[in-house]
């Protein structure tokens, strides 16, 4: 009997019926026109039995109750081992249950197996009657329905896996190049193809079509790198291949330029104070880091990862870790500048939104002609009618007489990309983290950021599963980062409704990363613990070091590391990948490129962080009607506290200059919760640096901010504005340069830890291979800034002991009570500890601590608690009135007035 005859057969003898086959027969013979169906095999319960378990899932119930047993005494089980587990329970056979305790064993090498081995043989086998029993409820459902697709797809998921079962169904390498040979012309060149034949004719293990392949598509990249073909950020300009026999090279200033394009699996480059003395200026030591961003980019595969471990630097006394954190996250982000053209980026949306920052009106009777000329202007195909969506604009718009419009309109087709932010790790205790010069507090905190490359890669990666090029462009998961789909009618993961399976190259490198058994490939749990948060404690850098290669690359991979340590390089070799270390502080025994260096460009800080056309997008002035001090004048001396109903950039213009101590703020979050205002995240920075600029306005001398933020998920609304934007935000980063540009001076940075969330304990879905890790992120910061050239004053003897560490633990503030109740009547209130901490270290009698989004009144509350006086400003009415009975319940013997 051949499988059709098989299903025949069963729906003969469930009671089915076999007129129901005609609705998948067409679906049948598409599939057996590439997979004949050729299997003699006789009908037998047992396996049909184990079909129908596993199509509809009858195991998951055995499978827990093993998992959860495996949990309980501490035994690591992921997906790789469920599956396995599961291919037993559905299937019983004997080599599964053998590989499924030799795979756990590599996690789990000391335990004791004996008490799961009787579990798992415990656990009853799903017999004819009771698979047909479930079958028969769902069938009776669908047909009940009259849903001929759902009784379709039943038949059809039992014909593919009889067919499976009985059918050899992979191609072998030579099968599948022809197969794929009409899908792959213009993606490979023909010489690709030739090196990629002669491989399958000579090789057939299976995987090697799609190593060769994706081994090809990174040979040719790296061709057209040299031979300059790419986008500017991709090319290398010197080239000298002696650099590939090296693994210890010195770097005269220069020589990251020789790093050959996309070669290194994961990149490490290492920012210390060291490093910073070896050039004349901290400008050229900047130019220096912006560089080396750019040839990490370029030198680092696409799809992986790029950490940059920034240390305590000292310039003159100051710290600048965080002003560095600020510079190398945004530059890393958004260093390339390119004309989007892709439908997921609508210009004409964004320049629209922009206008109100520019200075730009129109009529409102004219915005639905003006909406289509930006279409047109944005997507035309047509030179001259775009021209004239151009002319028509000018038309319509209202905007100053020197202001230059052609250049506004223009500057909306582009947009930036560059590393994807992943998260920024806070480090405490490695050795050579402690400041070398003496501070008054203790800062030995280390910062560890890991960004992802996405570079626009729009080659296809061949299915995982069938391994064919027969595949269509999904989506994007997130900018960049190319989603596929298969459409080979043969490929053996279609699902129920006959999709294909959805995968990108990121996925397959992790998936097929997870079937390597060799324990070099497999993450300790001791690791795992240490790393499970993004504040962790070490001992040295080494563990530093070691997480980076265990996390982020796989064994055989070559790991590039930029100023590493030499010694630690060398001990780590252990782990079994091809380590590289390129450094400015390299000794003799280092490698020397004999090529001579190109030079490092001397104004890329400059021209990006000065005088650049993406910073200038975040930091635009505001007008304001007239500075005055009319409000000041209102408030009487004697009153404890005061609320401001208004918006702050206005209050604050009112008031007298110099009547605040300090600042002390949580701002209102871009696009969260349901005080989110702003259409992009440019319109939020332009807010938020003006306000800032105003409340340096109210700063006495020695007056400072204290400005609270989280680096939480969302999405810019710069570019896409659907869910492949969404990323974690850098809003701390571009927090420091608002404030920079408005003209403050970042102190320091003391990190929240806010402890672990309970909704996001694992964060490795079962996996312990590379790059499924991912640390969960539990802090926010505290950003102290004082006005540019002034001095700090603090109240020193006030400083609590737990405020001389730069890791503070506080505990949130529980705002939902036990019946689900919002206890606060906020939804973002932060604790007291934070505003008092402002009022301790840097209030002044007589003086204001002030709270520019005052929420709920925990800032002025916590003020007058202190003995000093508070003012408070709120934009929303309700808030301003629940701040003021807040205050009036809190502190009933002091007084505050609402105006
Ligand atoms: C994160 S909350 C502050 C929470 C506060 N720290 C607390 O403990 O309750 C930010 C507040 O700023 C207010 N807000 C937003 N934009 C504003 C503006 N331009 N002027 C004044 N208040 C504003 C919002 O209504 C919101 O209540």
């Amino acid at each position: 009997m051949n499988c059709l005859e098989l299903l025949e057969k069963f729906a003969l003898d469930s009671g089915i019926g076999a007129s129901h086959l005609a609705l998948v027969r067409d679906r049948i013979n598409e599939f057996n026109k590439a997979n004949e169906d050729k299997a003699a095999v006789d009908y037998d319960i047992e396996t049909m039995a184990a079909i129908i378990a596993d199509s509809f899932k009858l195991n998951s119930e055995n499978l827990k109750t093993v998992t959860d047993f495996c949990v309980k005494k501490g035994i690591q089980i992921g997906r790789r081992h469920k599956k396995i587990l599961l291919k037993y329970l559905n299937y019983r056979n004997d080599e599964d249950l053998a590989d499924f305790f030799k795979e756990l064993a590599i996690e789990n090498p000391k335990a004791d197996f004996d008490e799961v081995k009787k579990l798992i043989s415990a656990q009853p086998v799903i017999d004819y009657d009771i698979a047909l029993k479930k079958f028969l409820e769902l069938w009776k459902v669908a047909e009940s329905e009259e849903d001929t697709k759902k009784i379709s797809d039943y038949l059809f998921g039992l014909y593919s896996k009889l067919h499976a079962i009985f059918n050899k169904s992979e191609m072998s390498n030579v099968e599948l190049l022809n197969y794929n040979l009409p899908f792959i012309n213009g993606e490979l060149s023909e010489a690709s193809i030739e090196e990629l034949r002669a491989f399958c004719e000579t090789n057939n293990e299976p995987g090697g079509f799609y190593e060769k392949y994706v081994q090809l598509l990174r040979q040719e990249l790296q061709m057209q790198s040299k031979q300059g073909e790419l986008e500017d950020s991709m090319n290398q300009a010197a080239v000298d291949e002696s650099i590939k026999e090296h693994s210890y090279i010195k770097d005269r200033k220069g020589d990251l330029h020789y790093l050959i394009t996309e070669e290194y699996d994961a990149v490490y480059l290492r920012l210390a104070q060291q490093i910073y003395e070896q050039f004349g200026s901290l400008k050229e030591f900047y130019n220096y880091v912006l560089d080396a961003i750019q040839q990490s980019f370029r030198a680092l595969v696409n799809n992986k990862v790029f950490a940059v471990e920034i240390d305590n630097i000292y310039v003159q006394g100051r710290n600048i870790k965080w002003l560095l954190y600020a510079y190398v996250g945004v530059y890393a982000e958004r260093f390339i500048r390119t004309e989007e053209k892709r439908k997921f980026y609508a210009a004409d949306k964004i320049c629209k939104e922009m206008f109100r920052a520019y200075g730009i009106g129109f009529e409102p009777e004219q915005e639905a002609e003006i909406d289509s000329c930006l279409k047109t202007f944005y997507n035309g195909k047509k030179e001259s009618l775009v021209h004239q969506a151009a002319d028509d604009l000018k038309k319509l718009l209202k905007y100053d007489a020197g202001f230059n419009i052609d250049q506004f309109l223009n500057e909306w087709r582009f947009v930036y990309y560059g590393f994807s932010f992943n998260d920024c790790l806070v480090i405490r205790g490695s050795e050579d983290g402690k400041p070398q010069y003496s501070t008054q507090v203790k800062n030995d905190n280390k910062l560890l950021f890991i960004f992802y490359k996405y570079r626009m890669d729009e080659r296809k990666t061949p299915c995982p599963v069938c391994n064919g090029l027969n595949v269509s462009g999904n989506s994007y998961p997130e900018v960049g980062h190319r989603s596929w789909e298969c459409k080979n009618v043969i490929c053996k993961s279609r699902s129920k409704s006959n999709r294909g399976k959805r995968y990108s190259f990121k996925t397959n490198y992790m998936q097929f990363g997870t079937l390597n058994l060799d324990p070099e490939n497999v993450i300790e749990k001791e690791m795992i613990a240490k790393w499970r948060k993004d504040i962790s404690f070490v001992n040295s850098d080494e563990e530093i070091y070691e997480m980076f290669i265990k996390y982020f690359s796989f064994p055989d991979e070559k790991v590039l590391f930029i100023n590493g340590k030499q010694e630690i390089v060398d001990k780590l070799e252990e782990c079994g990948r091809a380590l590289i270390n390129i450094s400015l502080l390299a000794d003799d025994k280092a490698y020397t490129i004999q090529s001579s260096v190109p030079g490092i460009s001397s104004d890329l800080f400059e021209n990006y962080f000065e005088k650049g056309a993406y910073l200038e997008r975040f930091f635009r002035d505001k007008a304001v009607v007239q500075y005055s001090d009319e409000l000041s004048k209102q408030l009487d001396p004697k009153q404890d506290a005061y609320i401001v109903n208004g918006d702050s950039f206005d209050v604050l213009s009112r008031l007298e200059p110099g009547c605040v101590a300090a600042a002390v703020t949580s701002p209102p979050y871009f696009n969260a919760r349901e005080y989110s205002q702003w259409e992009n995240m440019y319109l939020y920075y332009i807010d938020m640096y003006n306000i800032a600029k105003n409340t340096l306005r109210t700063l006495d001398e020695s007056g400072i901010f204290l400005y609270n933020i989280g680096d939480v998920n969302g999405n810019e609304m710069t570019t896409a504005k659907s869910n492949m934007g969404t990323k974690r935000l850098l809003l701390g980063a571009y927090s420091i340069l608002a404030f920079e540009k408005a003209g403050y001076e970042l102190v320091d940075n003391y990190i929240w830890n806010k402890g672990e969330p309970q909704s996001k304990r694992s964060t490795n879905d079962g996996n312990f291979t590379p790059h499924y890790q991912k640390p969960v992120n539990c802090y926010e910061h505290m950003f102290i800034f004082k006005r540019k050239g002034d001095r700090l004053a603090v109240n020193e003897q006030e400083i609590p002991e737990d405020w001389k560490n730069f890791v503070v633990d506080f505990m949130p503030v529980f705002k939902i009570n036990s019946k689900g109740k919002n206890t606060v009547g906020h939804t973002a209130p932060y604790p007291e500890d934070i505003p008092q901490f402002a009022a301790k270290a840097f209030g002044k009698p007589g003086k204001f601590i002030m709270d520019p989004f005052l929420g709920s009144g925990t800032s002025i509350v916590s003020a007058v608690r202190c003995g000093y006086k508070g003012i408070g400003i709120e934009f929303s009415k309700e808030y301003a009135e629940l701040a003021k009975k807040r205050f009036e319940e809190d502190l009933p013997e002091k007084t505050v007035e609402l105006i």
